[in-house]
C-alpha cells in the first residue's frame, strides 16, 4: 500500500489507496460545491466545525472520483447508521475511510472494508496506557523509553483504523482489541475479544507530509 500526498497523479492499480492530504488544499469551496446532504450536515453542526467538514468532503469526493474515473461532482457520500462514510453513487463496491488531525487529512479507499487513522507526532505526548490491551502494555513497556511514545501512536493508529474498518469506532472498548507486531513491524495482526481477525492487509508508517511528522495506519478486512 503506497501513500499518496496529492490528488494530482494517476493512481497505480491497487486494491487499496491511501492519501495523506493537506486540508488547506481543499480550502476553495467554489471548486467543488457541497451536495445537498453535505450542506444539510454542515448546517446542523457547530459553526466552527462546518468549514473543516466541507473541506474534508471535497477531498474525499475528489479521491473517490480519481479512483473511479468519475467527476467529483457526481460522487455522493452519505453516512450509515453508525456514522461511517459510505459512497452511494458508485456501481462497483467501494469502501472509504477518513481521519483528520489539524492540517492533515488521511483517506483510504478499497474494494473491501477499510479503516484509516493519522496522528501527528508530538514530542511531549505520553502513551495513554488505559486504552491498550494488557498484551500491548507488556509489549510497549519492553520498548526503549525514548521510542515508547511513537510506538504507542503506531498501536493506537492501527487500533482506530480497525475500529473504523468494522464501522463501529469507539462504540467498542479499545482495550479489548490487541494489535501485535511480528518481524519488527513488517507483519501486523489484530485480535478482537481474543479472536484473530482475518485481515486482507494492515499498514502503519511514520511519515512527514505537508510539513507535519505523523503516523498513518490503514487496515483492510477480508469480507
Ligand atoms: C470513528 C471515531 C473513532 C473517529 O474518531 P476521531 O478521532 O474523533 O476522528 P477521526 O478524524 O479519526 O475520524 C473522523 C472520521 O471517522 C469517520 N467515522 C465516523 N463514525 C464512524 C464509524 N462508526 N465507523 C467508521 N468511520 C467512522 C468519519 O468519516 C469521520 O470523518 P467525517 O466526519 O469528516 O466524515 C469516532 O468518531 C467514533 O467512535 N464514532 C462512532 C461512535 C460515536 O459517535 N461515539 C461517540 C463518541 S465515543
Amino acid at each position: 500500500m503506497a501513500l499518496a500526498t496529492s490528488l494530482d497523479a494517476p493512481l497505480p492499480a491497487e486494491r487499496t489507496h491511501i492519501f495523506l492530504l493537506s486540508l488547506r488544499a481543499a480550502a476553495d469551496q467554489a471548486s467543488l460545491p457541497p451536495t445537498d446532504m453535505e450542506r444539510a450536515e454542515a448546517e446542523a453542526s457547530a459553526p466552527h466545525l462546518r468549514e473543516g467538514f466541507l473541506a474534508r468532503r471535497r477531498l474525499l469526493r475528489r479521491a473517490v472520483g480519481l479512483r473511479l474515473g468519475a467527476s467529483p461532482g457526481d460522487v455522493l457520500i452519505a453516512r450509515d447508521a453508525q456514522g461511517a462514510p459510505r459512497v452511494t453513487s458508485a456501481r462497483e463496491p467501494i469502501f472509504v475511510s477518513l481521519a483528520a488531525r489539524g492540517e492533515l487529512v488521511a483517506i483510504a479507499l478499497s474494494d473491501r472494508p477499510v479503516g484509516v487513522d493519522v496522528e501527528p507526532i508530538e514530542a511531549t505526548a505520553a502513551p495513554a496506557w488505559n486504552i491498550l490491551h494488557p498484551g500491548e502494555r507488556d509489549w510497549l513497556r519492553a520498548q526503549r523509553a525514548e521510542e515508547q511514545a511513537e510506538k504507542f501512536l503506531a498501536l493506537w493508529c492501527i487500533k482506530e483504523a480497525y475500529l473504523k474498518a468494522i464501522g463501529l469506532g469507539l462504540r467498542r472498548e479499545p482495550a479489548k482489541i490487541a494489535v501485535n507486531f511480528f518481524d519488527g513491524a513488517d507483519r501486523i495482526s489484530v485480535e478482537d475479544a481474543g479472536r484473530v481477525v482475518a485481515l486482507d492487509s494492515a499498514f502503519v508508517t511514520r511519515t512527514e507530509a505537508h510539513g507535519v511528522p505523523a503516523v498513518v495506519a490503514c487496515v483492510v478486512l477480508v469480507r
